[in-house]
């Protein structure tokens, strides 16, 4: 199976719709040994949705904006296998001011918590893990939504995204010579809890509907899952500072322009 023998840390999973949840469940499927995170008042839905997976596993709290959680974290995963093969970043929030259309209005302390919890925490997440990820060569994912344009409604979402790739680059740098590799994967919108909170997420929608060449459906996380699980294969051992689109295709023929710019002048 392609994650035999695999020992994965899996952040994210908040119920059974997180994108997060079809990645626990097809490592377990592929042969993976994995641990969750939890976060906050959310624990209590994790260990729901844990409990839905093939085998139930240990959850770990962690917020990852508090280093000391980081740490406790590291030091529960060393002491329990001694080293790590894997782990998903699947962590992303911004406070209401920095979505829907708020981008000229949201204060610096939304947008500071906004980049804390979706970029800032990426690098310190696999700063935290690098030595257990080192011992036999290991690989970070995280989760992205395609920043290069400016989408209606994401606002600081975007900024933050656009920050992730940016530190995908350095993390990749970075971790690089330990042997560890660092990969995006940025996935088309998903119906979960994370995606609800994005007022004009509608918006989205129709683009796929319409843009997407290989067709894409809102409710099936689980061709997003997929990919994770080979970036945290051995299957990809040459592949680092990625960002690999499964999105049914739209980021390679545009998410479309207006009616006012494809129609020709008239002369
Ligand atoms: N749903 C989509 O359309 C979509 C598309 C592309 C990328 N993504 C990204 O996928 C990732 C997972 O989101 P999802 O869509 O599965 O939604 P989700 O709501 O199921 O997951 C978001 C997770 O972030 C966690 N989280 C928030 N603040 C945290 C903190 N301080 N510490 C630790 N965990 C914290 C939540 O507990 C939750 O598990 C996010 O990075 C999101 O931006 C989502």
């Amino acid at each position: 199976m392609l994650l035999d023998g695999k020992r994965l840390l899996i952040t994210g999973v908040l119920d059974p719709r997180s994108i997060a949840f079809f990645v626990a469940k097809v490592a377990q499927e592929q042969g993976a040994e994995i641990v969750l995170t939890g976060f906050g008042r959310g624990m209590r839905l994790t260990q729901r949705a844990a409990d839905r997976l093939p085998e139930t596993p240990d959850i770990l709290e962690l917020d990852v904006t508090q280093p000391e959680h980081l740490t406790a974290v590291a030091a529960q995963l060393d002491e329990r296998w001694g080293r790590l093969d894997g782990v998903l970043h699947a962590i992303g929030f911004a406070p209401a001011s920095c979505l829907g259309g708020g981008f000229l209005d949201a204060p610096w302390e939304d947008v500071a918590t906004a980049l804390h919890v979706s970029t800032y925490s990426y690098a310190a997440l696999g700063r935290s893990l690098a030595d257990l990820l080192a011992v036999d060569g290991g690989s970070i994912v995280g989760l992205d939504f395609d920043a290069q344009i400016a989408w209606p409604g994401y606002d600081w979402m975007g900024v933050a995204k656009a920050g992730l790739e940016s530190a995908n680059r350095y993390l990749a740098r970075d971790l690089g010579p330990r042997g560890i590799r660092v990969n995006l994967v940025a996935a088309g919108p998903l119906h979960t809890m994370a995606a609800r909170s994005i007022d004009g997420f509608g918006d989205f929608e129709s683009v796929w509907q319409e843009r997407a060449p290989l067709g894409w459906d809102l409710r099936d996380p689980e061709p997003v899952a997929r990919t994770v699980c080979a970036l945290l294969s051995d299957w990809m051992p040459a592949v680092t500072g990625e960002i690999v689109h499964v999105d049914g295709g739209v980021h390679a023929v545009g998410a479309g322009v207006p009616d006012d710019v494809v129609t020709p002048a008239e002369d």
